[in-house]
């Protein structure tokens, strides 16, 4: 198999000679071409050009002077230009180890994938080289939010926001992909379903620099997925509200009748949480209901959920406001947003699995 090695680069001069001494070593008596798509503002342009001249196989560089849709831009514009019809998109500053790409060339030339995917999170695989505790939380959270909204394409994907991964461009169509930040193979995986299959592998240390990961990049990757998932997600959010004004009907109407307010209160949760469910079952969730499993236990799970939800929500709201001295409206809201996710959550990943 020929093959197109794409390196998104932005100020990464120092990890260059690096980057094509291991990759020349480990790909050596095999035809490939490294194709580095740069936006720098520092002298990696100069330091590449200077590295290509040395490099005892094919190096392009594509500058951009006008940078557009960042990485996972940059990294389409590489699809672009490739010579091959096989391309293989790493970082460069080898937290993806060359020696992986061996691998995951052997787990393609197997056939029948369009996609290999180079995962930290298989089994086998690590996320060492995430810099702290927070970034690798942040991490699992957003892989489990990402994998609870699009079950069926990301089925067999552990690690849709990986950087690395060998991919047969002919099965992709580049103009149909809305590249936004950082995470370009999530955009290539929700708008097509792909035959996937993952190798592990540990991402490792930076070798030189810093990452160019931002609080913004987070902010580009909650609207790519609220872009890509607008359908399901919009529609559960449509049911829980329509359930929450129910709820409120039902208590209103049952105090009327002269029943006390927390038993009026107990009574219209359970009524919405029951007719929740079938709004789920019918409307949000039909398309996976023949794929899993009895109703009867999604019934159960998911009244168990919802029940639990409901008591637990109570004592942390009290926390957040006579603990962390949060206002009182305010907290509520949070606590209805964090309950909202986690039941969506919950419902994509666990009863609808
Ligand atoms: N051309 C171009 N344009 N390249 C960029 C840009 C840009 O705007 N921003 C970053 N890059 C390049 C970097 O130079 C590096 O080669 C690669 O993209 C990854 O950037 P890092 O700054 O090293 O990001 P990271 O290590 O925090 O994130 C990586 O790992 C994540 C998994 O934890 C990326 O691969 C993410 O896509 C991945 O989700
Ligand atoms: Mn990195």
């Amino acid at each position: 198999m020929d093959l197109s090695i794409i390196v998104p680069t932005f100020n990464e001069g120092p990890n260059v000679d690096e980057l094509l001494r291991r990759i020349g070593e480990t790909l050596e008596g095999r035809v490939f071409e490294v194709i580095f798509v740069d936006d720098s503002s520092d002298d990696t342009p100069a330091v590449i050009a200077a590295a290509a001249e040395r490099a005892g196989f094919p190096v392009r560089l594509i500058h951009r002077d006008v940078p557009t849709a960042g990485l996972g831009g940059a990294v389409v514009e590489g699809f672009r230009v490739a010579t091959s019809r096989w391309c293989l998109v790493m970082d460069g500053d080898l937290q993806h180890p060359p020696e992986d790409i061996p691998r995951l060339i052997e787990r393609a030339e197997r056939g029948d994938v369009e996609v290999v995917i180079a995962s930290r999170y298989a089994s086998g695989g690590t996320s060492k080289g995430l810099a702290d505790a927070t970034r690798t939380a942040v991490s699992r959270a957003s892989t489990a939010l990402t994998k609870a909204m699009f079950p069926r394409k990301l089925a067999g994907c552990t690690d849709p926001m990986t950087g690395f991964f060998l991919l047969d461009t002919d099965a992709v169509d580049l103009d149909a992909l809305r590249p936004r930040g950082f995470k370009i193979l999530l955009e290539i995986l929700a708008r097509r379903q792909l035959r996937l299959d993952e190798v592990p592998f540990d991402f490792a240390q930076r070798y030189a620099g810093q990452s160019k990961a931002t609080f913004t990049q987070g902010i580009r990757f909650l609207t790519q997925l609220a872009m890509l998932r607008f359908g399901r997600m919009s529609a559960f959010a449509l049911v829980g509200g329509v359930g929450a004004i129910a709820n409120l009907i039902i208590m209103w109407g049952l105090i009327r009748l002269g029943v006390d307010y927390v038993p009026a209160a107990i009574a219209a949760s359970v009524i919405t949480i029951i007719t929740n469910f079938f709004l789920l079952e019918y409307l949000v969730f039909a398309d996976m209901r023949s794929e899993s499993g009895r109703m009867r236990a999604r019934f159960v799970k998911s009244f168990t959920f919802n029940g639990l939800e409901a008591i637990i929500r109570i004592p942390v709201l009290s926390i957040l406001v006579e603990g962390v001295h949060i206002p009182a409206v305010l907290a509520a809201a949070l606590t209805l947003i964090a309950a909202f996710v986690l039941r969506f959550m919950f419902h994509a990943l666990v009863v609808y699995a």
